[in-house]
């Protein structure tokens, strides 16, 4: 980040408003990242958050909530942990009737008033994307969305992914969102850019110079994402059934990985250059159209699926997905792209491996055997980069053997702070720094590859097959 970033904002009094504050993304990702964030110092002098949500809570009841959710993910002493409860606060309401946003108003002005100041805002949405367009309209309505001074103090609002179901409910709740912010205000969370092996992507294809005239069609053969899960869907039926794999996790993570790994050089870490790349690798996606998605993909749903809490009995989602992909842009034309995510798989595998060209000519001991360099960029569960190379076997023979250059991210930087992803996200939000938030022309870009694909499917053209959980692939 450049450094007159730095610390932006970082001293000026915040209110954050948390849509959602009794939910699983609370308890599992923004309590903990505020708790890490409190004991850095990182947060504002002034800095209050305010829980709302549907639950018969008060104050009291709902700062316990927050000390039993961050006792239950952060190292702390409990007294450490109550004092961070203390910035939290409750506002009942239910998103769709005025009433709840009506007093959240009046908190604010108050709040305003005791601090003597016009304070900054920030509504994070934590709740599932069927609520989006009621809160927005009702945010707008209470005036909440208005500044208390044309001077002073901003209003951002925060979004979760999935940003629609699809394009046009994408573009949509664009328009909504253009009529009550600026761009500049909205921030699209997508986790995997806060990611500390994610963001290293950018160092490392931009400050290594070796990669750079190998970077494209002429030298690499092929590129693999994957995002494997053992886990299943871990009781988030309500939210997973309807949406599935590809919407879930392809139209944001898995696009967001391929963009970092295929765009441009921005020429600057600044936000806007960095964003406009990424869409521009997205946009230079071919669609797959009509018989193209019946050959390009495959989709799976894990055996027991359909039996899943708050799952449809007969549900045709996907919890697997892979897709053969191809860019349009000259430096990547005709080169395979696979995409590949599934869940209840045998085990972890968040990667990135991008495959070299056997050389030709090849002055190769075995002329019949393939010798192909492997870059391998694994994000989870390991940090690291691998690359698989060819060496001299000792011996008098000129035979060669296949190993591996490893470097682990954890252990080189051992003892340093490793950041989770959503602590750097609100820090950043705090901050004002778009960099790691989705821009709206990456969202429209990448639900147009991913709704031509979903169009197939409805269509019937492609099989749902059912895989055993622990598959290592679906067929
Ligand atoms: C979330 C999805 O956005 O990302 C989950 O909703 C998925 O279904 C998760 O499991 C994966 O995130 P991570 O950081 O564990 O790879």
């Amino acid at each position: 980040m450049p450094e007159k970033q730095q610390n932006r904002g970082i001293s000026l009094p915040t209110v954050f408003v948390i849509l959602g504050a009794t939910g699983d993304l609370m308890r599992q990702k923004l309590i903990p990242a505020l708790f890490h964030l409190y004991q850095e110092d990182k947060l504002p002098k002034l800095f209050q958050v305010v829980g709302f949500s549907r639950d018969d809570l008060d104050r009291e009841g709902f700062q316990q909530m927050v000390q039993e959710m961050a006792a239950a993910k952060v190292q702390a002493s409990p007294e450490r942990i109550t004092e961070f409860s203390k910035y939290f606060t409750y506002q009942k309401g239910a998103f769709e009737e005025k009433e709840g946003y009506k007093k959240l108003a009046e908190f604010l002005g108050y709040k305003d008033e005791a601090w003597k100041v016009c304070s900054n805002k920030l509504f994070y949405l934590a709740v599932p994307p069927q609520h989006y367009k009621t809160i927005f309209q009702y945010l707008h309505s209470s005036d909440l969305t208005k500044p208390c001074s044309p001077e002073e103090g901003w209003t951002r609002v925060i979004v979760e992914k999935p940003f629609g179901k699809d394009l046009k409910t994408a573009q949509e709740l664009d328009k909504l969102l253009g009529k009550l912010f600026r761009e500049e205000q909205i921030y699209r969370v997508d986790h995997y850019l806060g990611k500390e092996t994610v963001q290293n992507i950018l160092a490392f294809r931009f400050s290594n110079s070796f990669l750079e005239p190998a970077w494209n069609r002429e030298w690499i053969e092929s590129i693999t994402i994957r995002l494997r899960y053992p886990e299943d869907i871990e009781g988030r039926g309500g939210f997973y059934d309807g949406i599935g794999a590809l919407r879930d996790v392809g139209q944001s993570h898995i696009l967001q990985l391929l963009s970092l790994f295929l765009m441009e050089n921005p020429t600057t870490f600044e936000g806007d250059a960095v964003r406009r790349e990424r869409a521009e690798v997205l946009r230079f996606l071919k669609i797959p159209k009509g018989k193209e998605v019946q050959t390009h993909t495959v989709r799976g749903q894990y055996e027991g699926y359909s039996r899943e809490r708050n799952v449809a009995p007969n549900s045709r989602t996907e919890t697997y997905f892979r897709i053969t992909a191809f860019s349009k842009h000259p430096r990547w034309k005709g080169i395979p792209i696979m995409l590949e995510n599934g869940k209840a798989m045998a085990k972890e595998d968040g990667s990135v491996e991008v495959v070299f060209k056997h050389p030709t000519p090849c002055l190769c001991p075995d002329p019949n055997k393939h010798f192909k360099n492997v870059l391998r960029y694994e994000i989870q569960p390991k940090e690291q980069v691998e690359m698989r190379f060819w060496v001299k076997k000792p011996g008098s023979k000129m035979q060669i053997e296949e190993r591996t250059f490893a470097f682990d991210y954890k252990q080189a930087f051992r003892g340093e702070e490793f950041a989770d992803a959503y602590e750097r996200l609100l820090h950043n939000i705090i901050q004002g720094d778009q960099t790691l938030f989705v821009s709206t022309e990456e969202i429209m870009a990448s639900w147009k590859f991913v709704d031509s694909i979903l169009r197939g499917w409805e269509q019937q053209q492609v099989p749902l097959h059912v895989y055993p959980k622990g598959a290592s692939t679906v067929p």
